[in-house]
């Protein structure tokens, strides 16, 4: 039977980068079959009708699709009543409880000072202070306000996205064993590096580290190939940007996973081109990093390769590595040409045309 993927492009350039994603996906040589379903979110759909996410979506992807490809939100910078984000929501209805981000050198005269590393950030998407319990009042000390938030860290969430981190350790070294490109940047065991800060967040982060730790040490038949390091997240910064090449899979807490995930993708070039995937047990969710580019929505001109390696991504975690990875060497083999590029990498190309070469490629 097809694979049944939701397609939510939302707002702005969303609506011009996954549709170019979803022709990739269509044009793969022997691929997968697929069935598509067009689905509505965002701010525009709110504007519209008064919600962002309707139940309708959530209901098609959790009783009809394996996957989804979500476009970007524009989400206001002042609070507007009656809405939030759903982005946020459709993590939580799915369980998708990591968000895993790539990021891989590619000799591109569009970067032309990217350092070489093929590291893979895994970032806990459910908890950690992002839980939103945020409350304010008057210190009766100084009669001036305080805030304060609450931060969650449970055995049960690092548990299953620590297990994740190893078992993606192993699977990136499966593909570098197959296929000697892979093995450019990385010759060292799989490697798995904890990021966290107990040494000052004893309680939160000792929880976060021991029990990550576990799931080696409770599995040392699984994963005794598998080096296990730690990072303070301060040094953590540090050494990725002295020394990125040391790192294959990462693993952290939501909200340092958030910082040093965008931080990673500044070592690869733009926004434009870095992809993500939120994933659950039994669904995933493709994802570009970027936003919805009020500025350029329209155009024509919107990068479509971060969509297109979200799709990658998407493929990859259902299960189609080998049809992952064509789409990742035909976009590695545009950007490696550097002929055509969208004016974000200093080219003049549009999306069609981007989309058009990469079709060439494949
Ligand atoms: P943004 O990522 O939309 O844009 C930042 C800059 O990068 C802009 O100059 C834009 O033109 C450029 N850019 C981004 N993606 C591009 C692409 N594919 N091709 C070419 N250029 C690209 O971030 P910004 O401007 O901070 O936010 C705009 C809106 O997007 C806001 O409403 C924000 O809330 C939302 N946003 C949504 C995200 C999501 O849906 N996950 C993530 C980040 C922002
Ligand atoms: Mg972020």
């Amino acid at each position: 039977s097809p694979l049944k993927i939701g397609l939510i492009p939302a707002d702005g350039i969303g609506k011009e980068v996954i549709p170019a994603a979803q022709k990739l996906l269509e044009s793969l040589p022997n691929g997968p079959k697929f069935e598509f379903v067009q689905l509505d979110a965002g701010f525009e759909y709110f504007k519209k009708t008064g919600t962002a996410l309707p139940q309708a979506t959530i209901d098609t992807l959790k009783s009809e699709c394996q996957g989804a490809l979500f476009g970007a939100v524009s989400s206001p910078s002042h609070k507007v009543a009656g809405y939030s984000s759903p982005i946020v929501a459709l993590r939580k209805h799915l369980d998708l409880y990591a968000n895993v981000r790539p990021v891989v050198s590619v000799p591109s005269p569009a970067f032309p000072n990217q350092r070489e590393l093929d590291m893979l950030i895994i970032r806990e998407n459910t908890e950690c202070l992002y839980i939103k319990s945020e409350r304010q009042e008057i210190d009766t000390a100084t009669g001036l306000k305080v805030a304060y938030a609450d931060r969650k860290i449970s055995e049960y969430a690092s548990k299953r996205v620590g297990t994740m981190a190893f078992n993606m350790a192993l699977s990136r070294q499966k593909l570098r064993e197959q296929k000697p490109m892979n093995q450019r940047f990385w010759k060292n065991n799989p490697r798995v590096t904890i990021v966290h800060k107990s040494n000052v967040m004893s309680i939160t982060d000792g929880l976060w580290r021991e029990t990550v730790r576990a799931v080696k040490e409770n599995n040392s038949e699984q994963y005794g190939s598998v080096d296990m390091e730690e990072q303070l997240v301060d040094s953590m910064v540090y050494r990725m940007f002295r020394e990125p090449e040391t790192f294959d899979v990462v693993v952290a807490p939501n909200l340092y996973g958030d910082i040093i995930s965008d931080g990673a993708a500044a070592l690869v070039g733009s926004l434009g081109v870095v992809p993500s995937a939120n994933v659950g047990d039994t669904f995933v969710m493709g994802e570009p990093v970027h936003g919805s580019a009020p500025d350029i929505a329209g155009k024509g001109i919107a990068n479509p390769i971060a969509a297109i390696r979200s799709a990658a991504l998407l493929l990859e975690h259902l299960g189609h590595p080998e049809h992952a990875s064509k789409l990742y060497d035909a976009v590695n083999a545009v950007l490696a040409d550097g002929q055509t590029l969208t004016p974000d990498l200093g080219g003049i190309s549009t999306t069609d045309q981007v989309v058009d070469a990469i079709l060439k490629k494949l």
